[in-house]
């Protein structure tokens, strides 16, 4: 497998790569088991079909209002809205778990020399008290929010915004998302793609080609080449 040469920044998307959405609902007690994947299932597809709906018809509303309407709609299709249970699963939004090799794994790129960053949809404070809450803050160089430009991804400003401040070229950045839809759209922008296909998606029939396709983060070091 030919290793990514010339790279300079570790780019990661965060909900879904880093952090795990399911673990909100998984730590609800207040949800039956057996609707706990329905919930994170249709609560994160209308999350996303909300960020790219608001962002065709340029009308921005940042990630934790689209994420709360988004739940809204779960909750209602569900028959178990309440909103002491709105609440409380947005409260634990708030600090979804990590993966398990996530710090292991900026640790390893942070000490190859790579500077780390996400570049995600959240809004700076759900970022801010993510990464908290995982520990993560002293393994990450930049923590970069779409709110800054106003729209979500995939619109390439979003993109921009990660080459701006970083102060990189797009192909001197591996962008590693689990998104397939992410992956795909950053690897047409010109980035360097790995995606870390940790829920077993088919690939997209959009523009772009991944680099490689992972099924876990901890196997991104060995991909790359020395810094460039
Ligand atoms: C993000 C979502 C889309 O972190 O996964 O940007």
């Amino acid at each position: 497998m030919s290793q990514l040469a010339g790279i300079r920044a570790c780019v990661f998307d965060a909900y879904g790569t880093i952090f795990d959405f399911a673990s909100a609902a998984a730590r609800c007690a207040e949800i039956p088991e057996d609707k706990r994947a329905a919930l994170t299932s249709l609560w994160r597809d209308k999350q996303l079909q909300y960020t790219w709906l608001r962002s065709l018809q340029g009308r921005y509303a940042d990630f934790w209002q689209v994420t709360g309407e988004a739940l809204d709609f779960t909750l209602d299709s569900l028959g178990i809205a309440t909103p002491a249970l709105r609440e409380r699963l947005m409260d634990l939004y708030r600090t979804l778990s990590a993966f398990p090799e996530v710090a292991d794994t900026l640790r390893r790129l942070k000490e190859a020399g790579f500077v780390t960053a996400i570049l995600s949809n959240g809004s700076p404070k759900m970022l801010d008290a993510a990464v908290r809450g995982a520990g993560l803050q002293t393994l990450l160089d930049a923590v970069l929010s779409a709110d800054a430009v106003q729209v979500f991804k995939t619109h390439p400003r979003v993109y921009d915004y990660a080459l701006q401040q970083l102060g990189v070229r797009a192909d001197q950045v591996s962008f590693q998302s689990s998104n397939a839809w992410d992956a795909y759209a950053a690897s047409a922008y010109g980035m360097r793609v790995v995606w870390c296909n940790r829920y077993g998606q088919r690939p997209e029939r959009l523009p772009g080609t991944p680099d490689h396709e992972v099924k876990s983060l901890a196997e991104l070091p060995s991909l790359l080449g020395p810094p460039g």
